[in-house]
């Protein structure tokens, strides 16, 4: 959503990694964003202008004094523009940039441009680690610009090390953090996701249909608001999201153990994870065999901890405690009725056993009920886009 209306203006120099701003263009393009392109002329040596012009629907600007139009149009483009990367970023041009040096259309743009800008630097790691390419990246950070560590790797001149352009995807989706605003900044975020797995013997489990798309969602849209997030998580098949520490666990037991010892350092604590309720008494360290005549198993199972209930009896007031209800009947009631006994100040209701809400689906329909009985209706939506409401009405809540 960040991307809708949003001008990027995507700066490439001379590097072999030009290749991979073709895709980071295609997933800006694809994220709503408007992109003009800005070549130098080394850029155009490894990738030609062509594909930008196509992908990004615009001109690529590159020559200041072929284009007529281009001595006032680098002015306008630098006005319009809501974020400015510089990927890949070569040695030279950061050089140039850092000293204001204004010698082409990419460099001239820049000097002109007052929105925020992430520079990628990508090169040979002798040249990288240079004390003149630090200082000069030094110099752009504290003029507040954005500076992306490269990855680490096998680089084109076959050496390994620090200098290759991170991917496409983690470079869009650093813009997009840059973009969202900052508004947990100084906050930790404690939140627990997926489901829990309770063994019944080396092979077999109880455990339930949580996907951790929920909690992730979360995860990922608070720290780009700036907040420190620890995302407990039971076993999910989901990436990690950006600069999240992520503990994972497979028990309710273990689940407990992190979040409690995490809790006095949150400022916000949210429980999305579903937790089984019960566990088997007495977990087989062999395979259960199927025995003849048998046609029954009684599995004996006792009561896990209730963790958000721990937490509620721990919390102080300054801290904001979140629930989430699953509930196949009576939402509202068991969703109320779980504020009270857990100590809440907010439960997010969903009704489960629907496709496109609660388990597995990338959408969910939520009430929002807060500990003083009012409560807040949220239509069906990207989970992506009820993590930031759900966030928005927390920070709310708090103030
Ligand atoms: O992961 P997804 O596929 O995206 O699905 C999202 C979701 C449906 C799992 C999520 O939206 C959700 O509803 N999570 C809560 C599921 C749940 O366990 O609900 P519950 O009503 O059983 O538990 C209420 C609250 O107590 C939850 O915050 C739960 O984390 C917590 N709990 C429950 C049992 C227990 N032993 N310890 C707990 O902390």
């Amino acid at each position: 959503m960040i991307f809708q209306n949003k001008h990027i203006l995507l700066c490439i120099t001379g590097g072999i990694a030009a290749y991979k701003s073709v895709e980071l263009l295609r997933l800006l393009k694809k994220a709503g964003a408007g992109v003009t392109v800005i070549m130098t002329e080394s850029a155009k040596k490894f990738v030609g202008i062509t594909t930008f012009e196509v992908l990004s629907e615009n001109p690529v600007l590159s020559d200041l004094y072929f284009d007529t139009e281009a001595s006032v149009k680098h002015i306008d483009l630098a006005k319009r523009a809501d974020a400015v990367v510089v990927a890949p970023a070569t040695a030279n041009t950061i050089a140039k940039l850092a000293a204001g040096i204004a010698d082409n259309a990419l460099t001239t743009t820049l000097l002109a441009v007052t929105c925020p800008v992430m520079v990628c630097p990508s090169m040979n790691t002798d040249m990288y680690q240079n004390l003149r390419v630090q200082r000069n990246l030094d110099i752009l950070e504290k003029d507040g610009w954005h500076i992306l560590d490269p990855d680490s790797g096998v680089l084109a001149c076959k050496t390994t090390g620090a200098g290759r352009l991170p991917e496409p995807w983690f470079i869009a989706d650093r813009i997009e953090a840059m973009l969202t605003r900052k508004d947990l900044k100084g906050k930790r975020v404690l939140i627990s996701a997926g489901p829990t797995v309770e063994a019944i013997d080396p092979v077999r489990y109880v455990s339930n249909h949580s996907s951790g798309k929920m909690g992730y969602a979360i995860a990922k849209a608070a720290e780009k608001r700036g907040a420190e997030v620890t995302l407990v998580s039971g076993p999910v098949h989901l990436e990690t999201p950006v600069g999240v520490e992520r503990i994972n666990i497979e028990t309710c037991d273990e689940m407990a153990a992190r979040m409690l010892s995490y809790l006095n350092d949150a400022d916000i604590i949210i429980k999305v994870a579903a937790v089984a309720d019960y566990k088997p008494v007495d977990p087989k360290s062999g395979k259960i065999k199927k025995k003849a005549g048998n046609t029954e198993l009684i599995l004996n199972m006792v009561e896990n901890p209730d963790i958000l209930k721990l937490i509620g009896e721990r919390k102080t007031k300054k801290q904001f405690l979140v629930g989430f209800a699953a509930e196949t009947e009576d939402l509202e009631k068991n969703a109320a009725l779980k504020i009270k006994k857990k100590n809440l100040d907010m439960i997010a209701a969903n009704l489960v056993g629907s496709k496109d809400s609660g388990f597995k689906a990338d959408t969910n329909k939520v009430k929002l009920i807060f500990k003083d009985g009012s409560s807040l209706d949220i239509p069906l939506m990207e989970k992506e886009e009820l993590a930031n409401i759900l966030i928005d009405t927390i920070l709310e809540k708090m103030r």
